[in-house]
């Protein structure tokens, strides 16, 4: 079911100042900060090999992400497995008694369909399954 690590997500307290540390030091290109309203966020992501990182800040301090950084601090967020069908992942394992954040897909970064578990039901990790829109350029 799982394909790859699409990304790891790290939040950040400022996403600007996150990026030129990963450009400067590490010499990546990090991508233009997309906002995603439903989520109350700012994202970019930046390649290391097949996989991806993605930097996540916050646009208001009540949204997950906000909540998070009040009570953990900047660090690793979350990560993201691609699948190549989301709903019948996330039916799957809904049957198998599986804690879902998200029981249907929605819409995230890039136009990809994405979906959330509970980091209770995942051993502690908040988990993303992602399915690409076009999955020849996975
Ligand atoms: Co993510």
């Amino acid at each position: 079911m799982l394909e790859k690590i699409y990304h790891l997500g790290y939040a950040v307290e400022d996403i600007e100042a996150a990026a030129r540390f990963y450009e400067e030091h590490f010499g990546v290109r990090v991508g233009e900060p997309e906002e995603i309203e439903e989520q109350g966020i700012v994202a970019t992501m930046f390649e290391v090999g097949e996989s991806m990182i993605e930097l996540v800040q916050p646009t208001r301090p009540d949204s997950p992400v906000g909540k998070f950084l009040e009570k953990r601090g900047e660090g690793f967020h979350h990560v993201a497995f691609q699948v190549d069908d989301l709903e019948a992942a996330l039916k799957g394992l809904k049957e198998n008694g599986v804690e879902l954040i998200d029981e249907k897909p929605r819409v995230g970064a890039g136009g990809a369909r994405m979906a959330f578990l509970h980091p209770k039901g995942a051993h502690g990790v908040l988990t993303e399954l992602v399915e690409l829109p076009d999955k020849d350029q996975g």
